[in-house]
């Protein structure tokens, strides 16, 4: 079936499905009383103290690692539970019919939510089974070149490690420094590693280890003229950041929506830009020829839809508020971790190269034993190893930085980043 057929049949059907009237009615009036609330907030600590009830997190927890795994709203997961009981009272009618339809229109949220067209967009289940979508429908050749960086995660790396075991790909690994100067110094990093047999650069917008943000519309101006693939594992950022994968100027870009998103966990989206759609080949193929599409298999239904449901709660908010609230309490903790001696940010400081994400090397101490006694008061950052061990055995010297991660979102606040000021200064003496 041609491509645009099957969408357009696929839209006509979302467009005739009953949209379960009461759920609906029920999720509207609180998207809409929430929206009431933003707008009518006195100040900006009344809102964020209004958001932080949104959330289900235990009394008491500090969760401070949504890189890691988000925390999902209550409208969210009572939408969930809702859909999969209606799901479950005519499992056919909803799996390829009711319900399912509006997998479809989360289809075209996720496309709207990341500045893309509905026929760029699939529905995943996480970074990884994106970026392995990519780089498995890639038609590689021996000696063709992937450049990427010592930093990435294994979600955004090890499908080319894969190519270079059965295809013969070739792998460049740039050597990040760390702390990173400027943009210009990543660039011309980049540069340095080109060569003519180059035919893809995949880096990760938003640095696992480091919360650096990537200079991706300047790396896109040196990887377009020369017609390499710039591939974006975006595990990190929508959600975090108001991303738009236009300005990123990326031609494929993979998230996990059970992040920053703080959507239903295995929940992802995939973007590969129009123009280079013939140079991906589908890997999962059942009623079209094509991965950008619901032609994947029997889906989680209830759990795309909650996705969607997802993105409703931080379209209410407004994106670029949630980035700069992420933004904000990413500098009080860099602040207020500085005030501890054993502690050095490895994170830049500049507007365009840093996140809602702040990492801190140690000076004494190991991060994993840090991180273990924060987690007995109650509190959850995340160890930064440094490199991965898999860079390591593609003969890539392992840089351990010995570091913690913080990340936060709008269900923390700046008494949860005090609490583990507070349990640091306690555990590092
Ligand atoms: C940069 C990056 N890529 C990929 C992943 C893998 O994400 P997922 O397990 O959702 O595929 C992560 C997870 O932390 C990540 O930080």
């Amino acid at each position: 079936m041609e491509r645009r057929a099957f969408f357009k049949g696929i839209a006509a059907a979302a467009a005739a499905a009953p949209l379960l009237p009461d759920v609906a009615a029920g999720l509207a009036e609180r998207l809409g009383t929430l929206g009431q609330d933003v707008a009518s907030a006195s100040n900006e600590r009344a809102l964020w103290q209004r958001l932080r009830r949104e959330f289900r997190l235990h009394p008491g927890l500090v969760h401070l690692n949504c890189g890691s795994i988000g925390a999902t709203p209550r409208v969210v997961t009572d939408a969930l539970t809702a859909y999969l009981a209606e799901l479950e009272g005519n499992p056919l009618a909803n799996t390829w019919g009711g319900l399912g339809n509006e997998m479809e229109i989360v289809r075209a949220k996720g496309a709207e939510f990341i500045g893309a067209e509905l026929d760029e967009i699939a529905l995943t289940r996480n970074t990884t089974e994106g970026m392995n979508h990519v780089a498995s429908g890639l038609d590689l050749q021996p000696g063709d070149e992937v450049l990427t960086t010592n930093h990435e995660h294994g979600g955004g790396m090890v499908c080319w490690q894969h190519l270079a075991r059965t295809r013969g790909v070739v792998v460049r690994y740039i050597k990040m420094p760390n702390p990173v100067r400027d943009a210009a110094q990543i660039l011309q990093l980049v540069e340095d590693h080109l060569t003519p047999r180059t035919r893809v650069c995949s880096f990760c917008h938003i640095d696992t280890i480091t919360g650096l943000q990537m200079p991706l519309a300047a790396i896109a101006a040196l990887t377009r003229p020369r017609d390499i693939l710039l591939v974006c594992d975006g595990a990190q950022a929508p959600g975090m950041l108001d991303v738009d994968v236009k300005a990123l100027g990326v031609d494929t870009y993979a998230s996990s929506s059970h992040k920053w998103m703080l959507a239903p966990k295995g929940t992802g989206l995939l973007y590969i830009r129009k123009e280079v759609q013939d140079r991906v080949r589908p890997v999962f193929t059942y009623s079209g020829y094509n991965v950008y599409s619901a032609s994947s298999g029997t889906r989680n239904v209830p759990q795309i839809v909650a996705h969607g449901v997802a993105m409703e709660f931080h379209n209410t908010i407004g994106r670029p508020r949630i980035e700069a609230r992420c933004r904000q309490l990413s500098t009080y903790a860099r602040q207020r971790l500085a005030e501890i001696p054993q502690l050095t940010p490895i994170t830049p400081t500049q507007r365009e190269l840093s996140s809602g994400i702040v990492s801190f090397s140690l000076t004494s101490g190991s991060h994993s034993e840090v991180v273990a006694a924060l987690q007995k008061h109650d509190i959850f950052l995340k160890p930064a190893q440094g490199t991965y061990a898999y860079v390591e055995n593609a003969g890539v010297p392992k840089e351990n930085y010995n570091a913690i991660r913080i990340s936060t979102h709008i269900f923390n606040d700046e008494t949860d980043i005090d609490r583990a000021v507070e349990a640091l200064q306690q555990v590092l003496g």
